[in-house]
This record gives C-alpha cells, structure tokens and sequence, in this order.
C-alpha cells in the first residue's frame, strides 16, 4: 500500500504560498520511493494553488464540504465545487469541524456520501477527548465514530480513514507508540468486521503532533499507512522530512 502523507494547512497560507508548493516539488525531484502526497489548503486557495500543485505528483484536497450538490447554504462549498476545482480528496469530520461547527457522525456519513457523489475520496477523521480517554473510553469513542460516520460502500479507493486524539492535535503530545499501534489496529479489525474484505486496503493515517522528529517511529508501525499533518506541513522544509520519513 503505497502511503499518503496529508497536509491539513487548516486557515493558514496566502495566494504567495504557491512558493511554497513549488518550493517542494523542486526538492522532490528525482526522488524515488514517494508516498502520495495531499495538501488541502483552505478552500479559496484552491484554484490557484491547484494549477501548481497539479503539475505533478501532489494531490490536492478541501477540508470540509457541505453535504447538498448546490443550495441556499451561504458560506458552504459542495463536494462538486471541490471537485470542480481539481481536488482529489475532501476531509470529514475533522475534530476541528466537529468541535466548532457542531458535525455530528450523521452529517459525517452525509459528506462523506457527497465525496463520493462527486467521485473524490473521503478522509474521514476520528479521534477520543482527553476526557474519553482518561475515562477508558477510546474504544468505545472510536467504534461509535466508525459506525456513524462510514457509509456502506467504503474501499481502498473512495475513504482513507485519520485517526487523531483530539488532544494530541497541536499540542505537541503524542500518544505511545503501543497506543497508536492499538488504536490502529483495533480500526482495522472494526472496519473489516462492519465492511468486510473492501475495507482492506483502506489507508488509516494517524495524525495529531506528527512532526519530523517522531514521523519515521510513527510511519513506520503496522496499519499505519500515513499521517495528517497540521502544524509541521506549514514549512517545507518539515513537511519534506516527514514525505522522507515514510517507508519506501
Ligand atoms: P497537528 O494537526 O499536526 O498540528 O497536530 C493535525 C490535524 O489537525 O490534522
């Protein structure tokens, strides 16, 4: 399975960060051995970044979509729109849009839904409070979130499922890596329980305080196929280290 490493730029960059794109694609060049690479800059940079980040090897995404094809929905963007503007993938259910905006696991699955709709792949996000945690509960946490938020019908090629502790996301904390490595393989045993042998090579990428320093331990644990990056993919020069720090 080939890994995907996320840039979520969350509200971050400027129309200049086009640079920035350019600036990776120079140092990528000649390497062999990628992961897939995906940067989902905030929605109103997409058409600009997208006409250089399409020129080649990196993948283009939004953070958020609503899950209606058009509508009165002042301020939304759909799935159609996304895809309109040449992204690949579309974020779900990010903690952050879980916390701010109220999206349940129902509006989850309806996204996700719309992903699809408009042929794009979803990366739904998933994740325990620190008080879930505390409490034991992150199991429970994960499995309530799966069941909501994953339509029937998922695959390899339509859903990448992000496992991110909610308080493990810019705070610089990490879980263990036993605990990473338990989450993740509990997910992969939920999803092939619940969707069977499709869910297979779905890619579950963990993310929460990813960074260059801890990227190649993170990487390198089974079913961990990748990893979102907030904070460190907004230089290059760390967001270059962890694409380099995926297995080969
Ligand atoms: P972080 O964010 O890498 O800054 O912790 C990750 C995320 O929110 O996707």
């Amino acid at each position: 399975m080939i890994p995907l490493i996320a840039a979520n730029w969350k509200m971050h960059g400027r129309k200049d960060w086009t640079a920035k794109i350019t600036e990776l694609q120079d140092r990528l060049k000649g390497q062999r051995g990628l992961p897939e690479i995906l940067i989902c800059p905030p929605s109103i940079y997409l058409g600009v970044l997208g006409v250089e980040v399409k020129r080649k090897r990196i993948s283009l995404g939004g953070q958020s979509c609503h899950f209606e094809r058009d509508g009165a929905f002042t301020g939304d963007m759909s799935a159609e729109m996304y895809a309109d503007m040449g992204a690949d993938y579309i974020l779900c259910g990010h903690s952050e849009r879980r916390q701010y905006h109220d999206e349940g696991d129902s509006e989850v699955r309806d996204q996700c839904l719309a992903v699809w709709r408009a042929g794009l792949t979803a990366v739904v996000c998933i994740g325990e409070t620190e008080g879930e945690r505390a409490s034991g509960n992150t199991t429970d946490i994960l499995d309530r979130q799966l069941k909501g938020s994953l339509p029937e019908g998922i695959n390899a090629e339509n859903c990448v499922i992000a496992y991110e502790p909610v308080w493990a996301i810019g705070t610089g904390r990490t879980p263990t890596l036993k605990d990473i490595r338990q989450a993740h393989s509990h997910i992969r045993n939920r999803i092939l329980k619940s969707h069977g042998r499709a869910a297979k090579g779905i890619r579950l990428l963990y993310g929460g305080s990813v960074k260059p320093a801890n990227a190649a331990d993170i990487l390198a644990l089974p079913d961990v196929d990748g990893a979102l990056v907030g904070g460190a993919s907004l230089e290059m020069d760390s967001f270059l280290k962890i694409i380099e720090a995926a297995p080969k």
